[in-house]
């Protein structure tokens, strides 16, 4: 439980800060949408978080680019079974690789691109029923902790966002930040991110 919840939860945040400062453009509109609709709260609520839809749809493309669980939890199957023609014999450990279904370009339009804006105006959401966008699975062995995640990202980022501005480290520049990653189960920058915060009051 403290593996699947902590970890995944901390490096999701991880990747969406990288992604962010990837993307100044992208920074600056969440940003903008936050702060004017958000009003001038000092810590943003679940109700507040609601009324973002661009900040939602950041999160979703996180997930899509930079899922932490990139091949799932492996499975095993109880009986034979045959799938797409291929026969799978009983008791076949089976991957489901999510990372490249993330990628499809049949499934997504310039795949490789940070582009919250492609949620906008399609309704693929990533609880599980639309199996082009699978970052906690699916069926019955679902992430049990899937509304927790979410929350916990919504109030997370949705803060760190509203209350500091956001630069790079003096001489560095965007395309300096890499997205290389650690191997494991759950998957995390290989390198850390360095960041300026600046308090925004
Ligand atoms: C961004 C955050 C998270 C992501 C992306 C994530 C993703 C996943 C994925 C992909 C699986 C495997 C599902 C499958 O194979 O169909 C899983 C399983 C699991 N997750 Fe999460 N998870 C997250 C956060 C959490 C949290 C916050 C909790 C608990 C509070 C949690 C608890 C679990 C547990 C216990 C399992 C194993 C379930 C089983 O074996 O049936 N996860 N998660």
């Amino acid at each position: 439980m403290l593996v699947a919840a902590t970890d995944t939860t901390a490096a999701t945040t991880v990747w969406a800060m990288t992604a962010l400062l990837k993307n100044p453009r992208v920074m600056k509109k969440v940003q903008e949408e936050i702060r004017t609709l958000g009003g001038k709260k000092d810590f943003l609520d679940e109700d507040d978080i609601q009324k973002f839809p661009y900040f939602k749809a950041v999160i979703k493309e996180t997930l899509r680019l930079y899922l932490p669980a990139p091949l799932l939890v492996q499975r095993e199957t109880n009986e034979a079974c045959i799938i797409d023609g291929y026969e799978i014999p009983a008791k076949t450990i089976i991957y489901v690789n999510a990372w490249a279904i993330h990628r499809d370009p049949k499934a997504w339009k310039d795949p490789e691109e940070f582009s919250p804006e492609r949620f906008l105006d399609i309704t693929i959401d990533l609880r599980g029923k639309d199996f082009e966008l699978i970052p906690f699975g699916a069926g019955r062995r679902i992430c049990p902790g899937m509304h927790m995640a979410i929350a916990s990202l919504d109030l997370i980022l949705a803060n760190l966002l509203n209350s500091f501005d956001w630069e790079l480290p003096e001489r560095m520049r965007e395309e300096d930040i890499d997205t290389e990653m650690l191997p494991g189960i759950t998957q995390h920058k290989k390198n850390p991110l360095y960041v300026l915060a600046k308090c925004r009051i």
